[in-house]
Formats: C-alpha cells, sequence, structure tokens
C-alpha cells in the first residue's frame, strides 16, 4: 500500500524545505524527509519496508555485518559508461595501493573487531595475481574472512586466490537485460558475467550478485528481471543499490532513481532473498546522509566501512559524493553511533552467509 502522509502546517513547512534546500542544495523531497522523520510527506511504502525488515529479522537476525572496504586500485581496463574508474576517465589520479598500505588498513579492521576485509579494484591488469593472492594468505593470517571485488579474470586466477584463502567473491550483475547491458558495458556480455559467476561458486566461493536501481536505458523501473535472476542465481549476497550519475562519464546528465524506488526496490531484493546477505550500500549513503539507515530498515543487513587511506578514497570515484569521504577511525565511530541508535548489533565473527554454510552442511552429510 503506497501512503502519503499528511502534515498539518504546510507552509511552514515549505519554508523550512526552503531553507534547507538553499542551504545544502538539495531535492527538496529527500529535504522534507530527512526533516520530519516520522512524518513523512514522501511516498514511501510502509507495509513493503516493514515486511522486509521483519523477514530480515526472522532469517539472519538482528546484528550487522561490517566488511571493512579497501580500495586496492581504480586501475581498470573497462569502459562501463556509468562508472568513474572507467578507462577513458582521465580526470582521476590513478593509484595502485602497495601491499604493506593495503595491510596496514587490514590490521585496522581487525583491531575495530571487524570480520570481513573487501578488497576492491577495477580491473587492474597490472595488479599480479600472485601479489594479491600474498595479500589474500596474509589478511587470513589476521583471522578475518577475505571477500574479493577485482572484476572478471580466468578461473585459473579465481582458483588462485581461493586457494589462497580468498571466501567471498562480489560480481554484481549491473542489469539483467542483456542489450541493456552489452551497451553500458563495452565489449562485455551477459551471459558471460552469469557464467563467472557459477565458476566462482563451483569453486565454493560465497557469491554476491546484484544491480543497480535506476540505470539510463533500463525501462523496467520495478527491476522484475533483476529480482528473477536474482531467485534463480540464490547469491550468498547482493548488492544492490541506486545509480548515481557521474559528470565524468557518457551518463553524468542523467538522474538517480527516486528514494522511495531505491528503498522499494532493496526491501523487494530482501523477500526474494531472505536469508541472503544484503548491505546498505555506500552509493544509498552517498545520495542521502541517511542512507545507511534507511537502507539497515528496509532489509539490509551488512555495512561496508571504507577502510582505505583518505588520499585514496578521494581517486575511486565510482560516482561523486561517495559518502564524503571519511578516514576510517571516522568512519568507524559513525557506524558504530548508527548502529547503537537503531539497537542494531554488531555481528561477531566472520559472517559467512547461512546458504554457503548450508551448503557446507549438505556438502558433508553426502
Ligand atoms: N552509480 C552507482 N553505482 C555505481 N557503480 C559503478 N558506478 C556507479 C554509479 N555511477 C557500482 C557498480 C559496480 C560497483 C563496484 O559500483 O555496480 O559493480
Ligand atoms: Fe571498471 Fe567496474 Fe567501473 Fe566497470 S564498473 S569501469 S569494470 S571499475
Amino acid at each position: 500500500m503506497w501512503q502519503a502522509l499528511d502534515c498539518s502546517n504546510i507552509s511552514f513547512l515549505l519554508k523550512l524545505i526552503n531553507r534547507i534546500r538553499l542551504q545544502r542544495k538539495m531535492n527538496p523531497v529527500f529535504v522534507v524527509f530527512q526533516s520530519l522523520i516520522g512524518v513523512e510527506l514522501m511516498r514511501v511504502d510502509t507495509e513493503l519496508i516493514s515486511k522486509a525488515n521483519q523477514i530480515r529479522q526472522a532469517n539472519v537476525d538482528d546484528e550487522v555485518h561490517l566488511r571493512g572496504l579497501i580500495e586496492i586500485s581504480n586501475y581498470c581496463r573497462c569502459n562501463c559508461l556509468y562508472c568513474g574508474l572507467r578507462k577513458d576517465n582521465q580526470r582521476i589520479r590513478r593509484y595502485r595501493m602497495a601491499p604493506t598500505e593495503i595491510l596496514s588498513a587490514a590490521r585496522l579492521a581487525a583491531e575495530f573487531g571487524y570480520g570481513t576485509v573487501v578488497l576492491q579494484a577495477g580491473e587492474d591488469p597490472n595488479f599480479e595475481p600472485e601479489v594479491i593472492a600474498g595479500l589474500i594468505e596474509q589478511i587470513k593470517k589476521l583471522g578475518l574472512a577475505v571477500t574479493l571485488s577485482l572484476g572478471e579474470w580466468e578461473r585459473q586466477t579465481y582458483l588462485l586466490w581461493k586457494k589462497a584463502g580468498a571466501d567471498r567473491y562480489l560480481m554484481r550483475h549491473e542489469t539483467a537485460n542483456p542489450e541493456l547491458y552489452s551497451i553500458l558495458k563495452p565489449g562485455k556480455r551477459l551471459s558471460n558475467r552469469i557464467k563467472n559467476l557459477e565458476i566462482l561458486r563451483k569453486l565454493d566461493y560465497q557469491i554476491g550478485a546484484g544491480f543497480m536501481i535506476g540505470l539510463p536505458g533500463g525501462l523496467d523501473v520495478e527491476h522484475k528481471a533483476d529480482l528473477a535472476l536474482l531467485t534463480h542465481l540464490q547469491p550468498d549476497m547482493a548488492g544492490v543499490g541506486p545509480f548515481i550519475p557521474n559528470p565524468d562519464t557518457p551518463l553524468g546528465h542523467f538522474k538517480a532513481p527516486s528514494l522511495e524506488n531505491t528503498l522499494s526496490i532493496l526491501a523487494q531484493v530482501r523477500l526474494a532473498l531472505p536469508s541472503a546477505h544484503l548491505p546498505a550500500t555506500t552509493a544509498l549513503e552517498s545520495l542521502y546522509p541517511q542512507g545507511y539507515e534507511w537502507g539497515l530498515m528496509a532489509g539490509a543487513n551488512v555495512i561496508m566501512p571504507n577502510l582505505t587511506p583518505l588520499h585514496y578514497q578521494h581517486q575511486y570515484q565510482l560516482y561523486p559524493g561517495k559518502a564524503q569521504t571519511r578516514n576510517a577511525a571516522a568512519y568507524h565511530q559513525r557506524i558504530m553511533e548508527l548502529l547503537n541508535k537503531l539497537g542494531r548489533p554488531v555481528g561477531k565473527g566472520p559472517g559467512h552467509s547461512i546458504l554457503w554454510e548450508r551448503r557446507q552442511k549438505d556438502e558433508k552429510s553426502k
């Protein structure tokens, strides 16, 4: 049921909205929502969101798993039309973190009590797979689980990293529309992406698929095909966040999806994948200062605090305003305060996917 709550003093409200909007140059609808939590003028499907929240609680409980994100390189051989790391973008300074820097960031994750480190990069052909394997081994020695988000590689490379101890691999399918996929990712095919995810699963990785909400050219605003593909893949985790126009890309003049649409799709992903890990994405937080909070209320159970040294974070611009880049300690502090406020405990241990744990049990009992 779509619900639009009313407010008695509209003229006061409009003045307030205008004042805040002028100060912060924000979208007025969002300002209303932000300034009036509890008295929402926005058309949010409250029933759907509270259902997603219930399903999340019943299946994966109240814990929020924190995965420390380290953006190890912003080189990319691909040219995705939506992404600031695309190879034709000359406006960012490229970097590749040194192994010692990456290990220091991973040590911070252990200090903060996170169970997992996520190594993320563009598809960087000059980051030697063996060096990455060595890093995985070192990070595992810190008692952390390792998630990789490094793009498409040969099966041999995935195997090398798996043998080194990698636990999970994030590879969003981005859009379930094959034509749109090949337009937005020149030279790439959706079928190949899905094949990669299947290879990763066979190698016993916990896999993460997912998509961007409101991509330009995506006529299916309800994302039915994306939800159906997720249901088919049954990923251990699903990264689903809003598309954010990046002025340094060919899609810079398109619009981000509305907050209502974004939260509604996120909630539907939770209904489709009751036991999967679902992050409140950095993209959601980048669009709306309370994005993490709303994501956690709409079915999410994971946050990925950024541990990348600040001077590199500034260069890792997939899209603008990437959660208002903060240093690791400030990021950590803010997330702990948020979880405290919401009464959501921090997940203990590696936070493996329940689905993967079930698969392990089934294998053993065979
Ligand atoms: N807006 C939102 N998400 C983006 N990503 C890349 N560019 C954008 C953008 N402009 C997402 C993609 C990719 C992930 C690492 O970041 O979904 O898989
Ligand atoms: Fe590269 Fe990934 Fe960005 Fe595409 S989305 S340009 S593969 S970093």
